[in-house]
């Protein structure tokens, strides 16, 4: 922690020290399960962000409703991770619930067709105006696949992306995030940066040089980025993006996973872009596993084509056995037609407008330099004294001690807030009572760091 965040860091110790003692206190049973998976799981979780996201540990959860859930211990937080977005329509959305429980009871899978599949494409090809879609079972996978067409369209080996731009899981993108010498993944294939370049996010001048060369089979971004903290474009940005790839014949794959919670058609609606694939996935899915990729006319039948540019024979490494299975598509169904209305959209980015402006009252009367960031329904704070413009910023303003108590406070208080790279989102399920708790809990926090309570 640096002098930057304005408060006292033997402070922050002190109270990470007393936190923890109530947060132990609080969750025995947690706590407990947490040891009896360790001899059965790595990091004692099945899945093992699940233990790396929050410094404390994590609640073992019982049961959610809505904008809140309950843990092992009987206690109830209002959740403002949202799954890291998957959550957004809501913990169980009740037309979510119908359509799954119409479906199980029919058959979740058959490694066929249903026609929600349809409804499915059409609803996200008006919305992302793109007419052609695929399945996945997550984003990662999605991506992944948008990468190989894109490859197999242009015939071109080379992607480029931007530091900090996380597209989940596969060798390729995670060594692109990483970047040189900000984290580093063990286990990754090393060849996984060979044919995956990365630039500066907002570097209009870099993207010229990098695109000259005509080598690229696209780019492949967030609108903005979301996954350290949140990383706006600067004005032109991206209308600079999307003349400089037509001119050099390089696609453009925005990734809208996170960024579909800010409208019907993500920020591609919102800001008025224009991408030769989107993908998206998390809350498409209403709590289920979806991931999808939506692609332009010309890309459609480049997917149909039989044989490489270079004439030879082949298919498309596509697909996965449960990948649009009739459960994630009814519940897509759902999720695009009764949830995820242009009326939930409105209600959640004014809660989330409300929270940030709630959140800047609090550090303004506190008189601390820390910023608030805004994304639709999606807030958060940069501790440091501003709003970072790429990664290497995010990086730079990073407060890691701030951030873990900040959670664990919060926790103690009630409120889930959202993994240690982000910030807390408002599902469309959330109300104004709850943001009301969140900013409460906040306000509580900032008097115990600067001592002013
Ligand atoms: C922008 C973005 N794309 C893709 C993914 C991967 O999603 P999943 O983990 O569901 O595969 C994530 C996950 O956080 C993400 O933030």
């Amino acid at each position: 922690m640096d002098e930057r965040a304005g408060v006292d860091p033997g402070r922050v110790d002190e109270l990470w020290r007393r936190e923890s003692a109530r947060y132990a206190r609080e969750h025995p049973r947690c706590l407990a399960l947490r040891e009896r998976a360790r001899g059965l799981m790595p990091h004692g979780v099945p899945m093992s962000w699940m233990a790396s996201y929050f410094a404390h540990p994590p609640v073992w959860v019982d049961e959610g409703h809505g904008a809140h859930f309950t843990c092992a211990d009987g206690r109830r937080f209002l959740d403002t991770n949202v799954g890291d977005k998957s959550t957004f329509c809501g913990i169980d959305p009740a037309p979510v619930v119908r359509a799954v429980q119409r479906r199980v009871a029919a058959g979740a899978q058959f490694m066929l067709p249903t026609e929600d599949a349809l409804a499915v494409a059409e609803e996200l090809g008006r919305r992302w105006r793109l007419p052609s879609w695929q399945f996945t079972l997550s984003a990662s996978q999605a991506n992944t696949e948008a990468l190989r067409l894109a490859r197999h369209a242009t015939g071109r080996r080379k992607v480029l992306t931007f530091t900090g731009n996380y597209g989940g899981h596969g060798d390729e993108m995670l060594t692109a995030f990483a970047g040189e010498g900000r984290l580093s993944y063990l286990g990754l294939a090393p060849t996984a940066d060979r044919d995956i370049d990365v630039i500066r996010f907002n570097d209009a001048g870099a993207l010229e040089r990098a695109l000259a060369g005509g080598e690229y089979a696209c780019v492949f971004t967030e609108p903005a980025l979301t996954n350290e903290g949140v990383v706006l474009p600067e004005p032109g940005f991206h209308d600079a993006l999307r003349a400089l790839t037509r001119a050099a014949g390089t696609l453009l794959l925005l990734d809208e996973t996170h960024t579909l919670i800010c409208a019907p058609g993500g920020l591609t609606e919102r800001w008025g872009l224009r991408p030769d694939v989107v993908v998206v996935g998390k809350a498409a899915g209403g709590g289920l596993p979806l991931g999808a990729y939506g692609m332009t006319a010309e890309l459609a039948a480049a997917f149909e084509r039989g044989e490489s540019l270079a004439g030879e024979p082949g298919e498309l490494a596509t697909g996965g056995t449960l990948f649009a299975n009739a459960l994630s598509m009814a519940a897509a169904r759902a999720v695009l037609t009764e949830v995820l209305t242009p009326a939930a959209y409105e209600h959640a980015a004014a809660l989330g407008a409300e929270l940030a402006d709630g959140l800047e009252a609090v550090v303004d009367e506190a008189r601390l330099p820390w910023k608030v960031q805004r994304l639709g329904p999606r807030s958060g704070i940069s501790f440091s004294g501003r709003l970072a413009r790429d990664a290497a910023e995010a990086d730079a303003d990073e407060q890691p001690e701030l951030n873990a108590l900040l959670r664990l406070h919060l926790a103690n208080r009630g409120v889930w807030e959202a993994i240690s790279t982000a910030g807390p989102a408002m599902s469309v399920d959330a109300t104004r009572d709850d943001v009301a708790a969140y900013v409460a809990a906040f306000r509580t926090f900032v008097g115990d760091v600067t001592g002013s309570d």
